[in-house]
């Protein structure tokens, strides 16, 4: 009786341990495979893959007067000019979508619509991140991320795992890129963080404005499970980090930029808010866990791309942790300004799927005049 007892309780132990693994296996393909329902995306037949980056088109403003809406109708033209002439084969939009400030509680995420139009019409693949103006009184990220994710067929824009990303950071994912429809494993990682920033919706309290640290531990994971499953990510796999608001430590690299180098407008001083952790001097710096977590973990990073700053373009080295980052293009016509500075994109080609070759970036306006051509490698400075 007894042993048959132990014998039925050890086939039960082991049937759960069965089931317990096939639970864990089948997490585990699920989170590796994020999107089971949408097209692969993949490098170009040519083995080259191209993002346009729309950054900042901050739509919405003055709903109640002539020139807001005005401006929206520019910016849309701006994507309906840029798109067709890029032919990306991936487009991000990192932050500040809308200026939330003026949003209206019913109806404030309504602009999403505007902004995906275009993409949706050339059925281009893209995904998101947030900004400050996303969070506020009458709207925030995560408002906007659903709003997208139901408006748009070939959005990739996703949620952080609960408890990642902290209350007013929810938009931190990744995006595997692969060599071709049928490659195993992915070639590129494109990595997207959300910087938080802004106000809580209703309180209209100010919120971090820095990746989050719980980021930190997820990233960890993440990269081991890439690894465990497609082998280690040095030889294996490239990446690339959109995230809105600047490292805090990008404030430092200002300092020692050089035209030949770092071409591109230079015309926003990096002071107070303009990188993460900064609004409030108490909270100086505060960003660092998430910095250090990425530069550990991540390999193969060819650059962290922000925007926010609208006025900066350039790209430079960040010598703390030995890698590039660059500034978007302002492209949207709302949002701050200079008559100088124009509007437009950065343009990213990669011109292979292994992991250390170089990448060629570039801003281009929207009437086509492009500039601050540079090549990213481990010989950039
Ligand atoms: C819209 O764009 C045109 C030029 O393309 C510009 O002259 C005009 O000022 C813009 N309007 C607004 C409201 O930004
Ligand atoms: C938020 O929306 C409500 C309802 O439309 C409006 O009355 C209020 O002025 C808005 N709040 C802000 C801060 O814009
Ligand atoms: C949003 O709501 C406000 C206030 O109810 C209204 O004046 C405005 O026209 C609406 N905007 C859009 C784009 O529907
Ligand atoms: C490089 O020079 C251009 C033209 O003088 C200027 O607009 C830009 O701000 C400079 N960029 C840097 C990074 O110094």
């Amino acid at each position: 009786m007894l042993s048959c007892a132990f014998a039925g309780l050890a086939i039960v132990s082991l049937l759960l341990q069965t089931s317990h693994a096939a639970v864990l296996q089948a997490r585990l393909s699920q989170s590796l495979n994020p999107y089971p329902n949408k097209p692969r995306v993949t490098f170009a037949a040519d083995g080259t893959f191209k993002i346009t980056v729309f950054s900042d088109l901050h739509y919405g403003e003055n709903a109640w007067d002539v020139w807001g809406p005005q401006q929206d109708v520019n910016s849309t033209a701006l994507m309906n000019k840029v798109l067709p002439d890029e032919k990306p084969d991936y487009v991000v939009l990192n932050g500040d979508l809308i200026t939330g400030e003026n949003g209206f509680k019913e109806n404030a995420t309504v602009y999403i619509d505007q902004i995906v139009g275009p993409l949706n019409k050339l059925k281009i693949p893209f995904s998101s991140t947030h900004g400050n103006h996303d969070n506020q009184a009458n709207i925030s990220h995560i408002e906007e991320i659903i709003r997208e994710q139901h408006d748009a067929p070939l959005s990739y824009t996703r949620t952080a795992p609960p408890g990642i990303g902290g209350p007013s950071g929810p938009g931190t994912y990744w995006v595997p890129v692969y060599a071709n429809k049928k490659a195993s494993k992915p070639s590129l990682i494109l990595w997207f963080f959300d910087s938080q920033g802004g106000f809580s919706e209703g309180a209209n309290e100010p919120l971090p404005d820095w990746v989050d640290d719980t980021v930190a531990g997820w990233i960890e994971e993440q990269t081991a499970m890439m690894d465990a499953a497609w082998g280690p990510a040095a030889q294996n796999r490239g990446a690339l980090v959109f995230v809105h608001i600047p490292p805090h430590a990008i404030q430092q690299v200002q300092t020692t930029l050089d035209n030949t180098t770092n071409p591109g407008l230079n015309d926003d001083f990096l002071g107070e808010g303009s990188t993460q952790a900064t609004s409030d001097p108490a909270n100086n710096g505060k960003d660092q866990v998430f910095w250090d977590a990425l530069n550990t973990h991540v390999k193969n990073i060819h650059a962290v791309i922000s925007g926010h700053d609208h006025g900066n373009e350039w790209c430079a080295r960040e010598p703390t942790k030995n890698v590039i980052f660059c500034f978007d293009k302002h492209s949207g016509y709302g949002g701050y300004s200079s008559a100088t500075w124009g509007h437009g994109v950065r343009n990213v080609v990669f011109q292979s799927t292994k992991p250390q070759d170089s990448i060629q970036t570039w801003i281009r306006l929207e009437e086509g005049e492009t500039r601050a051509r540079v090549t990213l490698d481990k010989n950039y400075q």
